[in-house]
């Protein structure tokens, strides 16, 4: 037996030797290269991340013409050659019966055949409904037809050969992918199949709400006990209300909005430039729509760093107009951050006591903000002025999951200087749809 001084000693010596190794790991070794890659496969875009160990930073590969994501699109051209992201996007118009978007909308998910016929007046391209439910997509005029999930994996590969062309490695093998919160087990499983179909191990799937708390290290923050996370993309908004303790998330709550998203605001200044176009002079045709849509869409953006752009070089949309042609839109996104207060404390009575167990917006510790649209300077301040305290936005809201997933597979790697724990207890709460 040691005496309990040597015992000491020897772990002092170890733990010394950890330190050293680190600090000499830092400095004198390269860098492991990252086994795991993180994907995001979305409903409008999909990234690729990967999380670098000892800078402990995470790296969003380009996917495409310089941006971050790529749009999740598909296109199959007669002559067999097949496009995807903005290759694809560019097919849109000349060739959109087999220009394939929304796959994500229908990956996993039974449909009767009645709501089928109704979404398909939505797409230029063919829905086929099998008879377990499913819908494929036909993508030649001899009448193949392809799965969901094989719209999913053709992205995935796509992002895949991007990162072991970047880091030059031959093959990865594993990857973190990132689902919807309220998808259910069918729904996973197809995912997951998305990437198993190139060969790439699903180590861990976790939501996408989890995966932007876990981008701003909240699993390993102990005074954060509450995380409200608001996503808000082109044509969708979605809350969900996370609980967090020793690295472990759980869903409380989630409430969406499936009508309410960028697009929207889009079209009401839209509708607003329309009602100062001098019918006389120029007519309203779809080319000039197309063109105006581009350049909303310019000016929206601009009106998040500066007062005022201008549409098409003659009309000046100051911000104040514009949040003034979308005062309804911005009081609506606030109605689901309502109806997930409600459902949490619906159990509690109007009594005293129970008054005090109330889940309030002081007990929100910290607010994440995903999705594009969320860079609206109004959106923020009407978040700010709900809570109290100002969102996360430091980290791109584009890429908020994308990273999330990369620290959640840097985590799984073991990749040092990550030596903390992150899980996501799965719960039973269901969505509250506001429209649908
Ligand atoms: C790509 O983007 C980076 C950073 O935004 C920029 O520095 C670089 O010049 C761009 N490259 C090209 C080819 O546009
Ligand atoms: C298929 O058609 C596209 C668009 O016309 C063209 O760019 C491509 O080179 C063609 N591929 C083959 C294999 O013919
Ligand atoms: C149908 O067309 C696709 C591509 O256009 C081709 O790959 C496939 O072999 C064709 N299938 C049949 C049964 O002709
Ligand atoms: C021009 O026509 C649109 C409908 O196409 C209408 O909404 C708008 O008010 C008209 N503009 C003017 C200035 O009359
Ligand atoms: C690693 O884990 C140990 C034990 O849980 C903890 O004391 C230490 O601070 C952690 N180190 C880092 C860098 O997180």
């Amino acid at each position: 037996m040691p005496s309990s001084e040597t015992a000491c000693t020897l772990i002092g010596a170890s733990l010394i030797a950890l330190l050293l190794a680190g600090y000499l790991g830092q400095h004198l070794l390269p860098a492991p290269k990252p086994k795991i890659i993180g994907l995001d496969l979305g409903t409008t875009y999909s990234c690729v991340g990967i999380y670098h160990a000892i800078s402990g930073l995470v790296e969003i590969i380009p996917a495409q013409r310089n941006r971050s994501c790529l749009p999740s699109i598909v296109s199959f051209l007669s002559n067999g050659t097949i496009l995807l992201g903005y290759d694809a996007f560019d097919y849109l118009e000349i060739n959109p019966k087999y220009t394939i978007y929304d796959a994500k909308r229908f990956i996993g998910k039974e449909f009767s055949s009645e709501s089928i016929e109704k979404i398909q007046k939505d797409y230029p391209f063919e829905l086929l409904r099998k008879d377990n439910g499913l819908v494929e997509f036909v993508i030649s005029e001899n009448g193949t037809s392809i799965r969901p999930e094989q719209i999913g994996s053709l992205l995935l590969k796509h992002l895949k050969e991007l990162v072991e062309k970047y880091l030059n490695v031959p093959k990865i093998k594993l990857c973190v992918l990132s689902v919807p919160a309220e998808f259910d087990d069918k729904q996973r499983q197809s995912t997951k199949q998305a990437a198993e179909l190139i060969q790439l191990k699903v180590e861990r799937i976790i939501s996408e709400p989890t995966a932007a708390a876990l981008a701003y290290g909240f699993h390993k923050m102990e005074n954060v006990r509450y995380v409200l996370v608001i996503d808000i993309g082109g044509g969708t908004t979605d809350v969900s209300l996370l609980s967090v303790q020793n690295g472990m998330f759980s869903t409380q709550a989630m409430a969406g909005n499936n009508r309410l998203g960028g697009q929207d605001f889009n079209q009401n200044l839209l509708n607003y430039i329309l009602t100062l176009i001098d019918n006389k002079t120029e007519r309203v045709n779809p080319i000039l729509l197309q063109h105006l849509r581009i350049e909303i869409e310019k000016c929206k953006i601009d009106l998040s760093t500066v007062d005022q752009c201008v549409i098409d070089s003659k009309w000046i949309i100051t911000r104040e107009k514009f949040e003034e042609i979308n005062h309804d839109l911005f009081k609506k996104i606030l109605e689901p951050l309502d109806r997930i207060f409600a459902y949490i404390n619906s159990d509690i009575n109007d009594n005293d006591d129970d008054i005090s167990n109330r889940l309030t917006v002081n007990n929100i510790d910290e607010i994440v903000l995903v999705g594009g649209s969320t860079r609206m300077l109004k959106i923020r301040q009407i978040i700010e002025d709900y809570f109290g305290k100002k969102p996360n936005i430091q980290i791109d809201p584009d890429v908020a999951v994308t990273h999330g997933v990369s620290i959640q597979a840097g985590i799984l790697g073991g990749v040092w200087p990550l030596n903390v724990s992150a899980t996501e207890v799965r719960t039973a709460v269901e969505k509250i749809h506001i429209e649908t």
